[in-house]
């Protein structure tokens, strides 16, 4: 069974680092707008833009989350950052079969994994990190 496009995308937990949360805010907003469009089989144009807003927003975002690791010495910041390689590399695998093929498809279990991901991500590693950063002074 393919995915129900009016299955809503839950928002993100809340895990209390300002600009974290800020960012997953925009990053569930850009994924959203994403999927739709691609449920949609919209045309190329807005999908390429909606597509290179998300990838953005979330490439930027993990940066900022390893700068942060590396910055208070995340113990755990070697599996935290391999999450955010794997769904990168599903998110340039897509960007590549859209941009050389014209192939708008994410495999039906891509596009559970990247829902999934960023919620279960957000609720395990984040809010792991989050409780760290606030040890050391971060609100
Ligand atoms: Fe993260
Ligand atoms: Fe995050």
């Amino acid at each position: 069974m393919g995915p129900d496009p009016q299955a809503r995308i839950k928002e993100p937990v809340r895990v209390g680092i300002r600009c974290i949360d800020v960012d997953h805010l925009a990053m569930h907003e850009q994924m959203t707008l994403f999927l739709g469009l691609l449920d949609r089989s919209s045309s190329q144009e807005p999908l390429a833009q909606a597509a290179n807003d998300f990838f953005q927003i979330t490439v930027r975002h993990f940066a900022m989350e390893e700068r942060l690791m590396e910055a208070t010495d995340y113990p755990d910041r070697g599996r935290h950052a391999d999450q955010h390689a794997l769904l990168m590399r599903i998110l340039l695998d897509w960007w590549r079969g859209f941009v050389s093929r014209g192939q708008y498809a994410l495999a039906d279990e891509d596009r559970a994994f990247l829902v999934e991901w960023f919620e279960d991500h957000i609720d395990t590693e984040d809010r792991w990190l989050a409780d760290h950063l606030r040890q050391h002074g971060y609100a």
